[in-house]
């Protein structure tokens, strides 16, 4: 179900678009527009420009445009309905619901609760003489009672329909299970437990609710973990486990883990800013969801091939995400948990110890680089400094790259100078390449044979681009559009998109109202904003006046005869050869 506009407008008239973009983009104000350096690719130069006075923004380098709406959409990888309730929620306004939303609202309620009573079911049988393997298999791992209460951990029993009859009981539906994915489906569409002979690690999100299980399996056989699949009131990629207890420390920096349990053994041993991934991959949303609580992250993952090589993947999401990253790798190949545990009584202090140590990622790479090289032979130093230089080029922060190439030189014994100087040409090459890339992008815009949103630009590129100038115009000064409307019918627009976009603005302003680019979010796509916002772009700061709206006018009618006359060519060329051929036979 549509939302009403009037909630729409309203929301947008109390929602700014400079605070909400500027929560994530710093602005710099210039004229009556805001720069910044674009959200949404990645440039050196602000070309990113917000227009408080229509409510838009657009990229000059990427096309990324729209309105507020559009904003939330792409930067925070939402869907319309969600930004939407994001951007409400932010403005202090209550969404109206549909039928629909409401449903799904109850259903999630019954998942919430659903999760809840499983979470207690396991938790009990934990407790309870049924338990007692699970129990064995905690305390072997040395967690004490406490942290086993504090994490609400449990033990699912082997049987294959404890929980099911225990929330049957408690008046759930076999169709809730499933859908809470406690449960699978039988054959005949009946609820089976998921979890059977598991300790239980219950996933719970910021809210303290209860969201998703890890199950892990007591002895071998496989898989060793098993998790809850996304569900209505779930996404693995958009959680981690713990930061529920850790966002409460963690302006002190987050230690990011790969293993539920490494994350339990940092609690238990005082570390309560340790959080987890869910058994995937670091996803943007979790980056950006650690961004939000701190500044700092450490990277604490396996030191096996598989954690390193997820340690490499993730620390490029978290700096775009603005974190500051370390790296903390455990020695002798263990995991976090392993670590402490071995450690006994000192396990705090010992990792403790790592931590202070550990260095950002920088450090990380160098270390990494140096491995398989020998530094004593010229070759070597050679090398290392070559790939060294490509490390401290990808830095942006000359202070970082003077420090680093300090130390390196130091390491090396050459001088400094001569590393920075290499540093540099990296750099300028690295440039070089970037800027030829971009122009040839622009040139691919400005001249390019190809518009992916409006193939017929290039058709007629004069007639585009009058009705480029036209819509701006429209849009930007709402009293250009009756204006226009009255002279110039939708039919007479020679390309398609443009047409489709000018028909849009004159069927809304049918209900007496101006129009402004905001009002065709909901008839456009995203990319279709974007373009649309390009145009205004053009025009913002400097008023489209009657002249001027004339003249595309002018530009359009032109076109248009220009194009009967040919139409009506063809058709002769057509008559003509229909006599040829009639003449031959
Ligand atoms: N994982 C998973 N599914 C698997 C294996 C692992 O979801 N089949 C996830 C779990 O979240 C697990 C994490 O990946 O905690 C790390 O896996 P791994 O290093 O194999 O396990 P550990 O955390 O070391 O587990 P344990 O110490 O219990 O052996
Ligand atoms: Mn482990």
């Amino acid at each position: 179900m549509p939302l009403p506009q009037e909630f729409i407008e309203e929301l947008k008239a109390r929602s700014s678009i400079e605070d909400v973009v500027s929560s994530y983009v710093s602005l710099k104000r210039r004229g009556r527009t805001m720069v910044g350096l674009c959200p949404f690719h990645s440039e050196k130069t602000p070309s990113f420009t917000v227009y408080p006075d229509n409510g838009s923004f657009y990229c000059f380098g990427c096309g990324a445009g729209g309105d507020i709406i559009t904003f939330i959409e792409k930067i925070e990888n939402l869907d319309y309905m969600e930004a939407v309730r994001s951007l409400a929620q932010r403005a202090g306004m209550a969404v109206p619901e549909s039928e629909e939303d409401r449903g799904l609202a109850k259903l999630r309620m019954r998942l919430y609760a659903l999760n809840r009573d499983a979470a207690r079911f396991y938790h009990r049988v934990l407790l309870s003489p049924q338990g007692a393997v699970g129990m064995e298999y905690f305390s072997r791992r040395a967690l004490t009672r406490q942290t086993i209460t504090h994490f609400g951990l449990g033990y699912a029993p082997p049987s294959r329909f404890a929980l099911v009859d225990y929330l049957h009981q408690k008046g759930y539906s076999d169709q809730e299970m499933i859908q809470a994915n406690t449960a699978f489906s039988s054959r005949n569409g009946h609820a089976v437990d998921r979890f059977h002979d598991r300790v239980m690690f219950p996933i719970i999100d910021l809210r303290g609710n209860v969201v998703a299980f890890g199950g892990r399996v007591l002895g071998q056989g496989g898989p060793k973990y098993l998790n809850t699949s996304d569900t209505p009131i779930f996404s693995k990629g958009r959680n981690l486990f713990a930061l529920n207890f850790a966002k409460d420390t963690a302006a002190q920096g987050l230690i990011l883990c790969e293993g539920y349990m490494d994350v339990i053994a940092l609690h238990q041993a005082g570390f309560q800013n340790a959080v987890a991934g869910l058994g995937t991959a670091l996803t943007p949303e979790q980056a950006r969801l650690i961004a939000h609580y701190t500044g700092e992250v450490i990277a604490s993952y396996d030191a096996d091939t598989a954690g390193q090589r997820a340690a490499s993947r993730s620390i490029p999401l978290l700096r775009q995400a603005g974190l500051n990253v370390r790296i903390l790798v455990v020695p002798d190949g263990k995991d976090p948990d392993e670590f402490i545990r071995s450690h006994g009584e000192n396990g705090h202090a010992r990792f403790q110890q790592l931590l202070d140590s550990c260095g950002n990622d920088v450090e990380y790479r160098l270390q990494k680089l140096k491995k398989g090289i020998d530094l004593k032979t010229p070759d070597g130093k050679i090398q290392y400094l070559n790939a060294a230089a490509e490390v401290l080029a990808a830095l942006d922060n000359e202070i970082e790259r003077e420090v680093y190439a300090g130390r390196l030189a130091e390491e090396a014994g050459i001088q400094r100078a001569a590393l920075l100087q290499q540093v540099q040409s990296v750099r300028k090459k690295k440039q070089r390449r970037r800027q030829k890339k971009e122009f040839r992008t622009f040139r691919r815009q400005s001249t390019g044979a190809q518009d992916r949103l409006n193939p017929d630009k290039y058709q007629n590129l004069r007639a585009a681009r009058a009705e480029e100038e036209l819509l701006g115009a429209i849009l930007d000064y709402p009293e250009n559009a009756a204006y226009a409307a009255e002279k110039l019918s939708p039919e007479k627009w020679i390309t398609a998109f443009n047409r489709r976009v000018y028909t849009l603005i004159v069927g809304k302003m049918k209900d007496g109202k101006a129009v402004g680019l905001t009002d065709l979010v909901d008839s456009l796509s995203q990319d279709e904003m974007g373009k649309v916002a390009g145009y205004c772009a053009r025009h913002a700061g400097v008023p489209a006046g009657r002249p001027e709206v004339d003249s595309y006018i002018r530009v359009l009618l032109e076109e248009n005869d220009k194009q009967n006359v040919r139409a009506g060519s063809d058709s002769d060329i057509s008559r003509y050869l229909q006599e040829l051929r009639a003449q031959k036979k």
